[in-house]
């Protein structure tokens, strides 16, 4: 028994030397820090500084091949919120953040990847003037959501596919102080919302005066 359990701690620090750390092993990760791209409310520092202090902003930047869409109203937000879907030849855009890989569990919770909602998945996004791909981290809804809410005119987006205006609020906030490009900004501005306002956050996120 002594011997199994000695070698399974050998094991086990060889495979730390060795990299084969699951968590070491994602192509986010670099050191002790990771990308991560923020598309939904997590574009806006105050937002995304609530859980995690130490995310460090990078820039705006680009995600191709999937496109935004809104899904799984939630009962924080009162409304439907960001998710990416993959759709060739869509661009997302978003902030590319790196955060202090010990703060891993908390984005992971508060995306709630444990009850199984949202599921990370690593991407490749582009920084704007900037070349090289950088592998980031994100989190999807694990439902993809049925029909593409870009192809529905503001009267046809379906109550749960829209956004509270404070969420919506949160995005356009984001998109401007992260630099996004303005035709971008103008179509989140322009998304249909469900007229529901969360008053803490307007507060604590000083959303009184983002206009929609
Ligand atoms: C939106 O809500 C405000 C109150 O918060 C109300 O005054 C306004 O009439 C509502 N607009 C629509 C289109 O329902």
């Amino acid at each position: 028994m002594k011997s199994l359990i000695a070698c399974v701690i050998i094991l086990f620090g060889v495979s730390q030397i060795y990299g084969l750390d699951p968590v070491q092993q994602l192509p986010e990760v670099h050191g002790n820090k990771f990308y991560y791209f923020g598309f939904g409310s997590n574009m806006l520092a105050k937002r995304i500084h609530i859980q995690n202090p130490s995310a460090k902003f990078l820039g705006a930047a680009l995600l191709n091949n999937y496109r935004v869409d809104f899904s799984m109203p939630s009962k924080f937000w009162k409304g439907a919120v960001a998710t990416i879907v993959p759709s060739q030849g869509a661009k997302t855009w978003g902030s590319l953040w790196e955060i202090d890989l010990v703060n891993l569990p908390e984005i992971d919770n508060q995306e709630a990847v444990h009850l199984g909602k949202y599921k990370p998945v690593s991407v490749h996004v582009k920084l704007q003037n900037y070349d090289p791909e950088i592998p980031a981290r994100l989190y999807v809804i694990t439902n993809e959501p049925k029909g593409n809410v870009h192809d529905m005119p503001p009267s046809e987006v379906p109550e749960d596919r829209q956004p509270s205006k404070t969420y919506l609020q949160v995005l356009v906030k984001g998109a401007i102080e992260s630099g996004l490009p303005e035709e971008y900004v103008t179509w989140l501005t322009g998304f249909k919302h469900n007229n529901q306002t969360v008053q803490h956050l307007e507060e604590l996120l000083e959303l009184q005066s983002v206009p929609l």
